[in-house]
């Protein structure tokens, strides 16, 4: 009698313990939440997990595209709002088409006519932006179900998603594995660490694809964020945004960012690569590449006093005004976000890289390790 009564004691102790670690792991201020968001229209479900520091700031991450739902820091008052565009519910990023949040791939960016060689054969990828390749085709890594693991090594609390992109997937050769870990660290940092493998030669150059709008509300326009680049030169680009293989410089142009300028001031100006991308939609090569991790970026919104630096071990940095925003999107809250109302600073190799040899190359051999580390900075000024 005695037995059976410690040993139901025992089982529901483990089923305490066991429903505890699925929800929530909690460690020192820092925690993580697990709960369902939604259902694919195959059944599957998606979770969303919430990260939060002990400072308070919170991202929301669904297994879903790997997407940022939500990301929460506070201004100047110690308020915190979420500073990152996205929808409502599952729905909105099923019917995504402008990458809110998401992780890009396998190659973030333009690929031209999507056709490129590796070893003198020649690959055709998804053409889905005009005659060109974006961001990963048609169904690309921001449209697929990852496997999610919350990391319990760390005292941080962070996330590790991992998708398995089979040979062939929208074109391109080989098997890649690519686990995307985002981590929230005690310093206010989004910590990006991608890691992937092929079992062919092939291209990978994911990117993350927030759309920041540091005022917390997005009913304001980015124009009056003020913004530092550390690159002197930039990748023109032609009327289909496919860089020309030119490295220009940038002083004496709108595309100058090396001292802090508002981003408003010279978007309306005359000039022909402002026209091709509607805007600021181009790719900074960032000074010193040496494949260490250092601050390329800084982004001050001074309403709010919020400052969000981005350190990374790229060599490009995409810097797009959310010239695409156009009111036809109904984001949270049922905002519909309008033109320039959200802006991307997306770490990458340059864009079109496969066909351009003067650029660092995006090529992934079997045996070898894709890494990037990317960190979104937040503090305030
Ligand atoms: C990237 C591209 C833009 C646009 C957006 C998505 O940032 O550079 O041209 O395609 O993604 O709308």
């Amino acid at each position: 009698m005695w037995k059976n009564l410690l040993l139901f004691l025992l089982m529901l102790l483990a089923l305490i313990v066991l429903s505890c670690q699925d929800k929530s792991v909690k460690k020192a201020g820092t925690m993580i939440e697990k709960a369902i968001y939604g259902k694919l229209p195959d059944g599957r479900e998606v979770f969303q997990y919430t990260l939060k520091n002990a400072a308070g700031v919170e991202v929301r991450i669904i297994n879903y595209g790997a997407i940022v739902t939500t990301l929460k820091v506070p201004d100047r008052n110690g308020k915190l709002a979420d500073i990152v565009l996205g929808y409502d519910s599952l729905a909105g990023y099923l019917g995504d088409n402008a990458y809110l949040g998401a992780i890009v791939g396998r190659y973030g960016n333009r690929i031209g006519k999507g056709k490129f060689k590796i070893d003198e054969q020649e690959y055709q990828v998804t053409v889905n932006d005009g005659a060109n390749h974006l961001h990963g085709g048609k169904v690309g890594f921001n449209k697929v179900l990852w496997d999610a693991q919350v990391e319990s090594s760390t005292t941080e609390p962070a996330l590790a998603l991992t998708y398995v992109s089979l040979d062939g997937e929208e074109g391109y050769p080989g098997t890649v594995t690519l686990t995307v870990t985002y981590t929230l660290t005690n310093e206010n940092e989004l910590r990006i660490d991608y890691e992937g493998t092929t079992d062919k030669p092939t291209i990978l150059n994911p990117t993350h694809h927030s759309y920041f709008n540091l005022t917390g509300n997005p009913e304001e326009t980015i124009l009056n964020h003020e913004l530092t680049i550390d690159a002197a030169k930039f990748t023109p680009v032609d009327a289909g945004l496919i860089p020309t293989g030119e490295l220009a410089d940038v002083a004496s142009t709108p595309f100058d960012f090396n001292e802090s300028e508002k981003i408003g001031l010279r978007i309306n100006a005359q000039n022909e690569q402002l026209q091709f991308g509607r805007g600021y939609d181009h790719n900074w090569v960032l000074n010193s590449y040496d494949r260490t991790v250092h601050k390329v970026v800084t982004l001050y919104e001074p309403l709010s006093g919020r400052l969000m630096e981005v350190f990374t071990d790229q060599p490009g940095m995409q810097f797009y005004s959310g010239n695409f925003l156009n009111g036809t999107i109904r984001g949270k809250n049922g905002e519909l976000y309008q033109h320039r109302t959200g802006l991307c600073l997306e770490a990458q190799c340059f864009p079109d890289s496969p066909n351009k040899p003067n650029f660092p190359s995006v090529i992934l051999r079997p045996g070898q390790i894709y890494h990037q580390r990317t960190i979104y900075k937040f503090s305030i000024k």
